[in-house]
Order: C-alpha cells, then structure tokens, then sequence
C-alpha cells in the first residue's frame, strides 16, 4: 500500500454491503491508515549513543514551564521498546506509522559531523517496521531543536535553516533507500509562533519579531530541505501544518481573515503558491519589518510538494472586540477575542467539531488543488483510566469516529484525501502539559512502561481491517 495509490470509490455512493457487519461506510482503496507519535515525546534516551541537548531538554527543566517539571528524559522508552511498538503497531493492523527523527541524535550540536550511532536508531525502526509491512513516514523537525543552534539564534537565524537541509541530507543518505515519502517540518506555526512568541513551548521566547523570522526560516529550511531531498531521489515530499477553520459571526469579518491568515495562509501560500499573502505581509512589517525575507527565498520555499500534511483537531472561534488585547501568539490580534468553546470539549478543553475538519479538507482541495492530502494527525486527550486491566475511552472512540466520518464526507465531496493517522499511536509527554494529557489509542502506565490498548485501539483495528466505519 502506498500513498500514491490511486484511489477507487464504492460504486454504491460509497456504502456498500459488508458480510459481517451489514452496510458500511467504505473508504477509497489504498487508503493509507496508520498512527503518529514524534521523538522527544516518546523516546526517551535522551543521553544516549551521543545524543546532544536538544531545546526541549533544557526549557523542561525551566521551572513552571512544563506540569509538575516532568521531561522528555524517559518518556514511553520508545527507544529500549521500539520491537514491541512495532508488534503493537502491527498488531492494530497499522499500514502507516508517522514517527520524527530527533536531530539532536543525528547532527548532537546541529551542525558538524554526523553522529552514526543515532542514526542507527533510525535504521533498526524503519527495518523492523518493515519487517512488519508497515510503510514508515519520517518526519524530520518536531520541534527538537540542538541546543546549540538556538544558542546561535535558533529559528531566528537565517543559518539554521541551512544547517536544516544538511541534516536532512544525512538523513536521506543513511535511510532514503527505505523511505518512499519524507515530511520536512512539522507544525512551524507552533514552533514560531509559541517558541517565540507565547513563550510557551521550547525556547521560550517573547518576541513577535523573532516569531515571524523564525516562522520565515522554518519555511526556508523546508525549502532548501525538500530541494536537497529531491536531489537525493526522494520519491514524494510533504509538509506537515497545523491547519484549522477560523469561524465568526457576520460582524467578524476582518477578524476572520486576520486569523486565517496568521495561522493557516502564512504557511500555505508560501510553501504551495510561492508568495506570502499581503494581510500577514503587513502584520510582519509591523513588527520587526521585512529584511529578513531576502531575494529568491519564495522561490526556494515553493517547491513541489506530493502531500499537504494536515494536523486538525478544532477550529477556532473568533469574535471582533475593539480594545481586546492581542492574543501573545497572535502578534496583530489586537481587537480580537478568541471566544472559549460553546459545546463539548476534549480534556484539553478543545472543542469536538467534526465538521471542521470536512470543511477544512473541502478548503484545502479547492484552494491549492494540485497537492495531495493526508491526515497526518488527529485525535483527542481524555481523562482515561485502567480498570480491570481495560481503558473503556468511548469519548474517544466517538471522536475518532465523527472525524472519520467527516473524512469520509469530503472524500465523498471530491477531497483528494489519501490518508488518516491517528495522534497518537501512545500517551506520551504533551509539551507544556508533560504526561498529563493522554492522547494514545495505546495507554501507557509510565510508572512500569506497560503498554494497554485502549478501546480505541480495538476500534479502530476494525476500522482498518474492514477499510470502513459501520453505517
Ligand atoms: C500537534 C503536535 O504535532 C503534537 O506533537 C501534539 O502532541 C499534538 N498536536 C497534541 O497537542
């Protein structure tokens, strides 16, 4: 099963009979299913076989950035127990699994020589998964930056981004006989915009200014990366963002668009169009100017893309509020409240909408219609328990099934949605709010590394299996 497959539709507007379980809704063949995690969230081994510092090693450790002071030091022991992830994994019937390669295992101080043995880490995961027939879908930046380059200006400096492509070359050379589809960034709103300015993620920063730099460097680097990839004969290349609807009254307007554009166009139009949309062009130039997009940068930022990698899990509400202060990851927000959500809610508090996901699916085909689409994430944290040995998280199931079904809708409606990974594969460390929220369809008891399929996890094996939902 490959990503490529063209798809086939079910004759029957897409339902068709199922022996077992009577008519279901049928997914397009070659539709590829499978799950995502990324390193510094479920590795652990941070200090092992030469792996350097990374940004998430050291702003873990700043007291009151991340819950109760928990790190990334040990995490799931994904790197001791990848063999019996795998099976997991495999078990689950997983066609697709979507993990990150940590730089700081493969370049320790992000630039110099290649450090083999973190490398080698990489090399037995893509062997054992397939060994499995699971197709694996690295993804080269989530988020771990080396210490020593954000010591050097991190994202804010235009160099990173070429240090940026040479580590995906390396990557490339050790593995780009195994890898069909390579992702380049995942989430640069998120690294920008909450590194640098909320200063709630890794590094911590404040600054509007620096945002914008490093969100024009992240694109930078996917460009010189992908570019460098493409040389190197990677066979499809995709940029993973995380994308949403913007929703307001008829009064919000203006709000709308400036959201959208901030969090969505800022990453789209650069990367699928070659050009930065004015709006955001206008609220960069306000804080921190220009200077640092230089002559010839779009044209290395648009290269061809294969796959959009979209990460949905809400949209947002906004609402026109003259005199509401910017929200700190919105640098021109002014005027804007970012409304609370109105119906049901996941433990993170984010609102349940199914809906936005077909529209955002339907957005995206309509928009930039020469790319392709996959779900690289979607999912929810509930408050879950073991009892008697199970995790009954029928909250999940519930969400995991509407947002399947809204999947289904836009393909239905002419989407060109080739895929769905579920976030995550196991509960593992949640940024800001360590182990505390538990997104797995795999529970994780981090006091013993047992590792218990949820209810979900059985689920959704039916939904692999049967390549559909019940109708
Ligand atoms: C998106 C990020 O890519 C992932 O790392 C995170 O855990 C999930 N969202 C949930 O917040």
């Amino acid at each position: 099963m490959s990503a490529t497959t063209t798809a086939s539709r079910g004759q029957d507007g897409d339902v068709e009979p199922d022996g077992r379980h009577g008519r279901r809704l049928a997914f397009p063949d070659g539709f590829v299913w499978g799950a995502a995690t990324a390193a510094y969230q479920i590795e652990g081994a941070a200090a092992e076989h030469g792996r350097g510092p990374s940004i998430w090693d050291g702003f873990s450790r700043v007291p009151g950035k991340v819950a109760d002071g928990h790190t990334g030091d040990v995490a799931c022991d994904h790197y001791h127990r990848y063999e019996e992830d795998v099976r997991l994994m495999a078990g689950l019937g997983l066609a697709a699994y979507r993990f990150s390669v940590a730089w700081p295992r493969v370049c320790p101080t992000g630039s110099g020589p290649v450090n083999a043995r973190g490398l080698d880490f990489y090399d037995r995961l893509v062997d054992e998964l397939l060994a499995h027939g699971i197709v694996p879908y690295p993804t080269l930046y989530h988020w771990d930056l080396p210490q020593a380059l954000e010591d050097a200006g991190g994202w804010t400096s235009r160099d990173v981004a070429y240090r940026f492509a040479d580590y995906a070359a390396a990557v490339h050379d050790r593995l780009g006989d195994r890898i069909r589809t390579w992702t380049t960034l995942n989430e640069p709103w998120v690294a920008a915009f909450l590194g640098y300015c909320s200063g709630v993620h890794a590094p911590g920063r404040e600054d509007p200014a620096a945002a914008f730099r490093a969100a024009h460097h992240l694109l930078l680097g996917h460009g010189l990366a992908a570019s460098a990839l493409r040389t190197a004969g990677a066979a499809e290349i995709a940029l993973t963002l995380n994308l949403a609807p913007v929703i307001g009254t008829d009064d919000a307007v203006a709000a709308v668009t400036r959201v959208d554009g901030l969090l969505n166009r800022q990453f789209l139009d650069p990367a699928l169009r070659g050009h930065y949309p004015r709006d955001v062009l206008e609220i960069a130039e306000r804080h921190g100017g220009l200077g640092h997009i230089r002559d010839g940068d779009l044209e290395i930022i648009h290269q061809p893309l294969e796959l959009l990698g979209i990460n949905y899990y809400n949209p947002s509400f906004v609402s026109a509020a003259p005199g509401e202060p910017a929200n700190p990851a919105f640098p021109g927000s002014e005027g804007i409240r970012f409304d609370p959500p109105a119906g049901p809610t996941t433990a993170m508090d984010w609102p349940i909408d199914p809906a936005g996901l077909e529209s955002l699916l339907l957005r995206l085909s309509r928009d930039y219609p020469e790319v392709g689409l996959l779900v690289t994430e979607n999912g929810a944290a509930f408050d879950d328990v073991v009892r008697d040995g199970r995790v009954a998280d029928a909250e999940r199931v519930g969400y995991l099934d509407a947002h399947l079904r809204a999947a289904h809708a836009a393909i239905s409606a002419g989407a060109d949605l080739r895929g769905y990974l579920v976030w995550s594969l196991l509960d593992n460390f949640e940024w800001a709010y360590g182990y505390h929220k538990r997104f797995g369809i795999v529970y994780v008891d981090f006091a013993t590394q047992r590792r218990i399929p949820k209810e979900s996890a059985l689920w959704y094996r039916e939904v692999i299996s049967r390549n559909g939902l019940s109708y």
